[in-house]
């Protein structure tokens, strides 16, 4: 409606500027039309090389070594005729093998899994999928039309170290992997019917910024962002509510706009704040002169009446719609989203609101099953709505994030710890800080930020210079959230902690230190960063070295951390804690603790890489939901087990449980909070059931069953309508289920796809750590009764049928309509 309304406006307008002037000759902005800022989607359509190019050819093909601008063209073009002397010389920056893709994209998940210690540095640590160096390339035009507007491009994330060209021109590197970069090609398009654009863009991924699966490419969004030259900067606003009531919140607008004209610049600065039912307030400043090539700052001040509270359970946002006039002609527009709501760390705790707000949170990696890295936007979505109905309203980012995942974090309602990767203060390191500061200062999600996690200098002399900078940096960017660090050891030591405003404390839970502390140092906040680290493999109960497995049943543990769920007792014993991060909501690349080879994956998610629930996940149902939980554990297909013991665990947030085998009652526990029941029971296959009381009735119930062989496959698709928009994507969980229906816990049958119509796999899993298979392929085998498979829509309307087969199984399918 809104989009037709738009729409049916912007013709009136256009009428009314035909009317008003007739003659032609004058541009957009002196008929004084509203031009809209253009901020294009350019993923799609880029070629891919994988591997090395002679760089020094393309660099003297750029015009760097002295060739004309017509030789600009030898940047790679299928179809260009090229006249040029040295063929040789140009057959290296024309490989035949350019494959297109469409980005987010992630080379590295598409390579072979090897254990070669030559192979990068450290290739457990990074899941022995081998890096290395490719390009990118991308032909577009440019109308005659926008010549005169700026133009420049937005990488949201290049995973890592890469150098841009542009029609030959060298336009600058960027190396940190998990920060943008933009760079102004106006002065180096050709406009119309100069000719085609080409971009050309090396990614070096052979360095490594952490010690988990990075992958490597352009594997977050592009932009191509088109304004006039008299514009809002580059992250240019920053709005903040410096007093809230239940009456009134008070809003602050800072806008910084960029006059980029050779001649001095009379602007009117209108700032209107919308909520949901249109707009709640309009400021406008007048008369504000900006010189040629100049930035200026521009204060506004506004109230929203009766303000909607932002919170995890309330995620209502308002928008600022900025307006910037040329004397009478609107010439920029812009829009902000934040939200109205209180932070407060105290010695007490937390207080969002107003209110004590224990944070639930999990830490997370970026990759995911199928796709490393390279996530689409459903796919961000998918993993915070798992974590949403986990219990979580917290998402810990170990370094900057995608901005999609903030802006879902905003709007689903999820509060994040943004971390900064570098414990840094160079100008590289400084610039990198900066840039997520300017960029996430506006999501009221973000509630603190962290400089930095479990830097070996932390408590050092050096450590605490650095960190004062990054301290101070951050304070004067944002003033509106504390900034904490993410600390293992050092806390105590050489006044490191008394730069922070909030001291981090990573597994305080060891001999209570985040407790003792608390009490020893009296002027001390302090918040748990990181907890648990439990390790385990989905649907396996025993440790196996050989396959790279960890046991579900708490059988081995690192000694850093709690099992799942006790460390949220710390929180609700101690509430100044203020909340916690478990270590992970998903299991992640590489970092395959306690393993090497062949396991390649970590197990300290509480979901598998996958999604699927692993036992610990209702353990943090059962601490951080009301719903009443019972999961009883391990499964009940133990042939050759008949008459051993085999111990049932249980977690639990219900008083009671009572646990019966083949009908007959075991016997009833009470449930001690956060910890996990055991039985002892002496197996017999057939039906074991769990009853959870509460006040003495029965209010929840969980059944395992000894099943009989695989005999057919189940599909279910999270959506059953995708976008026609070549972006969306569904997630399939498939199930290999006995006769009767029931999971088969053990089941590692083949499963082959097939897909007919608008639309393609990107990707399978399994959550099997020490899976060797490929991702990006039309086979997966199920891991202990699952495997899951990813389909994107194309651009065209239609129906995709997506079949799933396997020896011996009844086949299945499932159709998703493309719209
Ligand atoms: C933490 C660290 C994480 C991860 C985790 C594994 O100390 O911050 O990145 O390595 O340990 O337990």
């Amino acid at each position: 409606m809104n989009r037709i309304f738009n729409v049916l406006i912007f013709f009136v307008l256009l009428l009314l500027a035909i009317l008003i002037f007739p003659v032609t000759g004058l541009t957009q902005s002196q008929q004084g039309i509203a031009f809209k800022r253009v901020k294009e989607n350019f993923d799609q359509r880029w070629q891919f090389h994988k591997g090395d190019i002679a760089m020094k050819r393309v660099v003297q093909a750029g015009g760097q070594g002295g060739l004309t601008d017509t030789n600009v063209n030898v940047i790679p073009t299928k179809d260009t005729v090229i006249d040029y002397t040295n063929e040789n010389s140009f057959k290296v920056f024309y490989p035949e093998d350019w494959k297109e893709i469409n980005v987010p994209h992630d080379w590295v998940i598409e390579g072979t899994f090897v254990n070669d210690n030559t192979l990068g540095s450290q290739p457990a640590v990074s899941g022995y999928l081998p890096t290395g160096i490719s390009f990118y390339r991308k032909e577009f035009q440019i109308q005659a039309t926008e010549s005169g507007r700026k133009i420049s491009i937005e990488f949201d994330g290049i995973f890592r170290n890469s150098t841009v060209w542009v029609n030959g021109h060298l336009l600058g590197n960027h190396a940190s992997g998990y920060t943008p970069s933009n760079y102004d090609l106006t002065d180096v398009l050709r406009y119309g019917d100069e000719g085609k654009n080409v971009i050309l863009i090396k990614v070096d991924a052979r360095e490594y910024e952490g010690w988990w699966y990075e992958g490597g490419g352009i594997y977050r969004h592009v932009w191509l962002v088109k304004t006039d030259k008299l514009h809002v900067d580059r992250f240019g606003t920053y709005v903040t509510t410096p007093s809230v009531s239940a009456d009134q919140a008070s809003v602050s607008i800072k806008t910084t706009l960029s006059n980029e004209y050779k001649t001095p610049r009379n602007v009117t600065l209108l700032s209107k704040i919308i909520d949901h039912h249109g707009v709640v307030l309009e400021t406008k400043t007048s008369s504000l002169q900006i010189n040629s090539f100049s930035k200026i700052e521009v204060s506004q001040q506004g109230t929203i009446l009766k303000p909607m509270l932002w919170s995890p359970e309330t995620p209502t946002l308002y928008k600022i719609l900025t307006e910037v006039w040329d004397d009478k002609n609107l010439v920029d527009t812009y829009e902000t989203m934040f939200g109205v709501r209180t932070i407060e760390f105290n010695r007490n705790g937390f207080f969002l609101n107003g209110k004590l707000y224990p944070v639930k949170g999990t830490s997370n990696h970026q990759d995911f099953a199928g796709i490393g890295v390279a996530l689409p936007d459903k796919i961000n979505w998918y993993k915070l709505k798992l974590l949403k109905e986990a219990g979580c309203n917290g998402y810990r980012t170990h370094h900057p994030s995608t901005p999609e995942l903030l802006h879902m974090c905003d709007s689903m309602g999820i509060l994040v710890l943004a971390e900064n990767r570098h414990l840094s203060s160079s100008e590289e390191g400084l610039k990198d800080l900066k840039t997520m500061l300017y960029r996430d200062r506006n999501h009221p999600c973000v509630f603190i930020w962290s400089m930095e996690n479990e830097e070996c200098i932390q408590g050092s002399v050096t450590g605490i210079r650095i960190l004062e900078t990054l301290v101070e940096t951050t304070h004067s960017i944002d003033p509106t959230r504390p900034v904490t660090a993410a600390m293992n050891h050092g806390r105590n030591e050489g006044g490191y902690s008394e730069v922070l405003d909030v001291v981090g404390y990573n597994y305080g839970d060891k001999k209570m230190a985040y407790v003792k502390d608390h009490e020893n140092h009296p002027e001390r906040i302090v918040f748990c960063t990181e907890s648990t680290s439990f390790i385990s493999t989905r649907g396996e109960y025993e440790n196996n070295w050989g396959k790279g497995y960890v046991s579900s049943l708490s059988k081995w543990a690192p000694d850093w951390g709690p099992f799942p769920g006790e460390d949220w007792a710390d929180i609700v014993k101690y509430p100044f804690l203020g909340g916690t991060f478990v270590w992970t909501g998903f299991d992640y690349r590489g970092e395959p603790t306690p393993y090497r080879w062949p396991c390649v994956t970590s197990h300290f998610g509480f979901m598998d890489i996958c999604g699927f629930p692993k036992d610990g996940y209702y353990a943090y149902k059962a601490a951080w939901t009301n719903n009443p939980i019972v999961h009883i554990f391990p499964h009940w297909n133990w042939p050759g087990k008949d008459g051993e013991n085999v111990p049932v665990h249980c977690y639990t947030n219900c008083e009671e449980v009572e646990l019966f085998l083949n009908g007959k009652s075991i016997g009833k526990q009470k449930a001690v909070p956060y910890k996990k029941l055991v039985w002892n029971l002496t197996y017999t296959p057939g039906t074991l059931q769990a009853k959870g009381y509460r006040d003495g009735k029965v209010v929840t119930k969980d059944l395992i069953e000894t099943t009989t062989a695989p005999s057919q496959i189940t599909l279910a698709s999270n959506s059953t309508v995708l976008a026609a928009d070549g972006c969306d994507v569904a997630v399939i969980r498939v199930a290999v289920k006995d006769a009767k229906g029931r999971v088969v816990p053990i089941a590692d049958n083949l499963i082959t796809f097939s897909i007919e119509g608008p639309g393609k796999i990107i990707g399978t899993g399994n959550g099997d750590p020490s899976s060797h298979e490929p991702d990006k392929a039309m086979q997966r085998k199920a891991f202990n009764g699952y495997c899951l498979v990813l389909v994107q829509a194309d651009k065209q309307v239609g129906e995709i049928r997506l079949t799933a087969r396997s020896e011996k199984l009844k086949g299945n399918e499932v159709m998703i309509k493309v719209k």
